[in-house]
């Protein structure tokens, strides 16, 4: 069961520069959350603030009631115990095998015999489909197996919080709906609170639960998402359907006079290259593989939403409900067709 991770008024800079101010957020137990945010608004900054990496000047990150801001080094040495992180760039070992890279964690940690160990390193390899490659060099292998040879590494002391630094960069998109598939399956197995760093719109769409967004050193937004994805607020919008008109520019902040010239240009029609959709209907999210648990998060998640909708404008209640309704009457279609696969064919492994 995955912990909650309860972040308040967190602020962190580098000497005079500030990176980030005043975030509050709560990952939700079990959740799978996307934090979003165009390059260098902080988002690898606040993942490794979370495991206390890094130190922020203000603010709390409480973690199964230890505020890890405030902890001693032994407290939070236990509380890493708890989170499985694969960083932006893989950050394996290039001199050892898959093999021993994916045993890293288990004999810096951990007691257990190496026969146990091997157990678990070819579990968590068959899981993420990289049974055979053990013996392989990290420079021996494409990106995409790298990147699952750390999701493998991130798996195998079976943590409660599972964070990924844009576990898409660097993959062609076919692989990263697979990488995308296996956290959801992931999540739907072991119920752990998953946070991705992203800025792939598609899994940011389709993926999370909730969605946060980072810009001008701040929270813009962060909430379930259909909250954002039905949001007005004009850097989410923007964002999400990846159009260079709006707010977020080349650099960060888009200055004045681009700005004028780019009203000036959807005035008159000309597109701005994003997705086109008026956001009045949600995707659905993409759901666990036939064969693997129901997501425990997916039913309180919806839970939460059904309470909150009061809250949300009338337009996005109204995409809200449709989107439930057409979900439910999905369900049972989507039985009966797990049903008919798992007769006929076996799960494939990517
Ligand atoms: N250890 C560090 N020391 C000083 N500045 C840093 C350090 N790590 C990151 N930064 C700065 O923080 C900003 C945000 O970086 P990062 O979190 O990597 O952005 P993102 O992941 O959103 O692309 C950048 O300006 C970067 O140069
Ligand atoms: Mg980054």
């Amino acid at each position: 069961m995955g912990v909650e991770v309860s972040v308040e008024n967190l602020t962190k800079s580098f000497g005079s520069q500030n990176i980030w101010r005043d975030v509050s957020l709560t990952l939700p137990e079990g959740e799978v959350s996307a934090l979003l945010g165009p390059s260098g608004t902080g988002k690898s900054v606040f993942l490794k603030t979370l495991i206390g990496l890094l130190h922020p000047e203000q603010g709390s990150v409480v973690i199964d009631g230890t505020d890890i801001t405030q902890c001693s080094a032994k407290e939070l040495y236990e509380i890493r115990k708890l989170f499985g992180v694969l960083f932006q760039d893989g950050a394996l070992f290039g001199s050892m095998s898959l093999f021993d890279n994916i045993a890293f964690p288990l004999r810096e940690h951990t007691k257990k015999k190496e026969d146990e160990i091997r157990k678990i390193v070819m579990d968590k390899m068959e899981l993420v489909g990289l049974a055979g490659a053990e013996d392989k060099l990290p420079g021996e292998i494409s990106g995409g197996m790298r990147k699952r040879a750390g999701l493998a590494r991130a798996l195998v002391l079976d943590p409660q919080i599972i964070l990924c630094d844009e576990p898409d960069s660097g993959l062609d998109p076919v692989r990263t709906a697979y990488i995308s598939q296996l956290l959801i399956d992931i999540n739907a197995e072991i119920d752990a609170t998953i946070l991705v760093v992203t800025h792939n719109i598609n899994i940011a769409r389709t993926i999370p639960d909730n969605i946060g967004m980072l810009f001008r050193k701040e929270l813009v937004m962060f909430g379930p998402r259909e909250q954002l994805l039905t949001s007005e607020q004009p850097v989410v919008k923007q964002f999400l359907s990846g159009d260079r008109f709006g707010p977020i520019g080349m650099s960060e902040e888009k200055d004045e006079s681009v700005a004028a010239a780019e009203a000036a240009m959807q005035a008159a029609g000309i597109a701005g290259g994003g997705t086109q959709d008026d956001f009045s209907e949600i995707i659905p999210q993409v759901k666990p593989n036939p064969g693997m648990p129901v997501r425990q998060a997916a039913i309180r998640h919806r839970a939460n939403v059904e309470a909150m909708l009061p809250t949300l404008p009338p337009r996005a209640q109204e995409a809200i409900r449709a989107s439930m309704a057409a979900e439910d009457a999905r369900a049972a279609d989507d039985e009966a067709a797990a049903m008919s696969v798992l007769e006929t064919a076996p799960i494939p492994q990517i």
